[in-house]
């Protein structure tokens, strides 16, 4: 069941729904997010960081992790790995050696040119590999890892429908308003722009900064051609707090298991609901 996101983005797209990409960050989180989608017969997404890749280990014990788990678990859902937000060719390549699915190309920060060339080198080599490439425009506000925006940028209308028709990239991330990291105030999101954006280029779109999106803004963007949604702060939030409450109800507590393991439950939990919110549960 590791697969490309190609076929299970189209199949968003034309049915209407999004498929979820809940990133990694430890084993637990692998854990849950897995037994979710296998439990809501729901398609999935595992995003990886390159920083979290270097804190799991490297690109490798990610792949092994997640293939361990998926015998273990006998998982029957379509499941892609995915490189969230590569930062050049190499680490795209090196993910995809080491057994990725899928790659972001987020060469956003560059100018459009640059961001053409290096997309489309990246698709090459992807392609030849049956990976799926994403690649974004536009400048998706707040932090996270090494990726640190100030201001956030709308992208453009007509350099989308240029990237995607010059890269032949699988789905494309235009920053329409949304933010990494939890939303000051109500999100506004540009939904004229991700109605152009979607009709011009008739790729599946993706959201990032999933977390704290209401539910009608999200059934807005699926509505418009968002077939994928990325979700990460919210996981680490629902597992922190368990953390500390279980931490706080026994604080003579030691054993990792005790403690990670209900973490491990409450991101099962944010997952398992967000599934069910973007509709893709029973899509598998
Ligand atoms: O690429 C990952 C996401 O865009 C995650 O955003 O942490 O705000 O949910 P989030
Ligand atoms: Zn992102």
């Amino acid at each position: 069941p590791l697969v490309s996101m190609t076929e299970m983005l189209n199949k968003g797209k034309s049915e209407g729904y999004a498929v979820g990409q809940f990133n990694l960050n430890n084993l637990e989180f692998t854990q849950a997010i897995l037994q979710a989608a296998e439990e809501e017969k729901s398609p999935v997404i595992l995003g990886v960081s390159e920083g979290a890749a270097r804190y799991m280990g490297g690109f490798k014990t990610v792949v092994k992790m997640v293939e361990g788990l998926l015998e273990d678990y006998k998982i029957t859902v379509p499941v892609a790995i995915h490189l969230d937000h590569g930062s050049s060719f190499d680490k795209c390549k090196e993910a995809i050696d080491a057994g990725f699915t899928s790659v972001m190309i987020d060469a956003s920060h560059d100018p459009f040119e640059e961001n053409v060339a290096i997309t489309s080198k990246v698709v090459e080599y992807a392609h030849a590999k049956g990976v799926s490439v994403e690649a974004e425009l536009g400048t998706v506000g707040g932090q996270e890892d090494d990726v640190v925006a100030d201001g956030v940028i709308y992208a453009d209308a007509k350099e989308c429908d240029e990237l995607v028709k010059r890269t032949k990239i699988d789905c494309l991330a235009p920053a329409l308003g949304s933010v990494h990291g939890p939303y000051k105030g109500e999100p506004k999101l540009g939904f004229a722009e991700m109605e152009e954006i979607g009709k011009l280029t008739g790729v599946p779109l993706v959201l990032h900064g999933g977390t704290g999106i209401p539910t009608k803004d999200i059934q807005r963007a699926v509505s418009l051609g968002t077939a994928k949604i990325n979700v990460n702060t919210e996981n680490q939030i629902a597992s922190a707090k368990r953390v500390r409450e279980v931490l706080a109800e026994n604080p003579n507590m030691y054993d990792p298991r005790k403690y990670l393991g209900p973490a491990r439950d409450a991101i099962k939990e944010t997952v398992i609901g967000k599934m069910r919110e973007f509709g893709s549960s029973g899509k598998a």
